[in-house]
């Protein structure tokens, strides 16, 4: 089939999953929470992402993964928005669990308690929000998507967007990072103003 500029569109088979067959971008955090023994559990995250513009936040995970079992227990998590110099340490988490259940990489790696919920947050990233759970959406294929409050959020000061300071100064010196689901990412540093139509409003 031609697409609009005459390019060859391939047909994908939408009775299997079609998000391996072409890169695309997504964000990557690393969601928190607690064990049922009171323990640290950390998992990468991408599909990830702000639910409303009041402050409510969203992830699709699994219910076979310990992240979902304890977000229903405790009702609560925190998420930890990682730089571009954290990719192995957000890969890290996502580490097979051993025969009995645990996963002794969520207490390895570098973590701060969260202030308002009962979960752990990455050292060093530069974005971080306490949620209250609030919804969940079940029978997403395999998946879920769990919804939750943000009833604290931290930001790193060089990661503030500043009236003084350009933003595209900022990302030259603060970069994000992009995850390009499969199994690459990039450090997004060079940025441009995205142009709005005139009178534009949210
Ligand atoms: C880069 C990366 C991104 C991931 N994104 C997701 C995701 O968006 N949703 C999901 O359910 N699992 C995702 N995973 C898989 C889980 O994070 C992983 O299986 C984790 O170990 C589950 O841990 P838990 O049992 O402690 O919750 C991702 C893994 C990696 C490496």
């Amino acid at each position: 089939m031609a697409g609009a500029n005459n390019e060859q569109l391939v047909e994908l088979d939408t009775s299997d999953s079609i998000w391996e067959r072409f890169y695309t971008v997504f964000p990557l955090v690393v969601v928190g929470t607690h064990e049922a023994d009171g323990s640290d559990d950390l998992a990468p995250k991408h599909l990830a992402m702000p639910m409303s513009w009041k402050n409510h936040f969203g992830f699709v995970c699994t219910p076979r993964h310990h992240t979902y079992q304890n977000i229903l227990r405790d009702k609560q998590f925190a998420v930890s928005y990682v730089r571009p110099t954290q990719t192995v340490l957000a890969s890290l988490a996502a580490s097979p669990r051993c025969d009995d259940g645990s996963k002794p990489i969520s207490q390895a790696l570098p973590t701060v308690a969260a202030e308002k919920v009962k979960a752990p947050l990455v050292e060093g990233g530069y974005l971080f929000l306490e949620c209250e759970f609030e919804q969940m959406i079940d029978n997403l294929g395999d998946n879920s998507l769990i919804i939750g409050r943000i009833v604290a959020a931290r930001v790193a000061e060089d990661a503030l967007r500043d009236v003084d300071q350009d933003d595209g100064d900022l990302l030259m010196a603060s970069p994000l990072l992009a995850y390009l689901y499969p199994d690459r990412f990039a450090e997004i540093a060079k940025t441009t103003k995205l142009p709005f139509p005139a009178g534009y409003k949210r």
